[in-house]
């Protein structure tokens, strides 16, 4: 693939929330965690799980009791998926290696799966966003998901009702690369 052609499905995803009726077919969904679980992991892990919700009860009571207060998503029922992208947390690397580097690795593993995700719903026409603002032990009541295993983040999946470009403000290259040695600017 061709980095343009890279950088425009890139440029191209936008949170979504606002969303179709249209169903979401199952092969689509798993077309999407098809190209998450290829990817990268510390110690190859795979530590990624999958829940896909797509009852509408579930996703109710997702809504009314899943979801923190203050930052109110009431496009999130418009969403006819829900994805609960879970951390398994049993690996011996996830538990001690933190411990001396400070890194959680499963986290960052969970975030790179999570992009790959969104990247090929976008690349199928399918909206997406990220939903960080949740109880997870709520959820994970609701979903009946073991102990052992952590929720992430919460994906929205569905139609996008609009084809609008992502109009969000993002730092320019020169605000957040720098060369050698921290807020050290390249050379012109
Ligand atoms: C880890 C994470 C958690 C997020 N949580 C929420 C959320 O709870 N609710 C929401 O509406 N958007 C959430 N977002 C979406 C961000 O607000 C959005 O990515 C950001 O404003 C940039 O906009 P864009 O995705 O359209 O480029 C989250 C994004 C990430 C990566």
């Amino acid at each position: 693939m061709e980095y343009k052609n890279f950088l425009q499905l890139v440029s191209k995803r936008k949170s979504c929330r606002n969303y179709d009726d249209e169903e979401v077919p199952d092969s689509l969904l798993e077309k999407c965690i098809e190209a998450a679980r290829l990817s990268p992991s510390a110690c190859n892990k795979q530590p990624w799980r999958f829940v896909i919700v797509k009852e509408k009860n579930t996703r109710i009571k997702i809504f009314k009791k899943g979801l923190l207060p203050f930052l109110p998503m009431p496009w999130f029922m418009k969403a006819p998926v829900i994805i609960a992208l879970c951390a398994a947390t049993e690996f011996t690397t996830h538990k001690f290696a933190p411990m001396l580097s400070g890194i959680d690795y499963k986290l960052i593993d969970l975030g790179i799966a999570g992009e790959h995700f969104v990247l090929a719903a976008e690349s199928l026409g399918l909206g997406t966003c990220w939903i960080g603002w949740f109880k997870e032990k709520k959820v994970k009541k609701i979903l009946d998901i073991p102990k052992n295993i952590k929720i992430a983040s919460l994906i929205t999946v569905g139609y996008p009702v609009d084809n609008e470009p992502n109009t969000k403000e993002k730092l320019p290259l020169d605000k957040v690369t720098f060369y050698e040695k921290w807020n050290q600017q390249r050379e012109k």
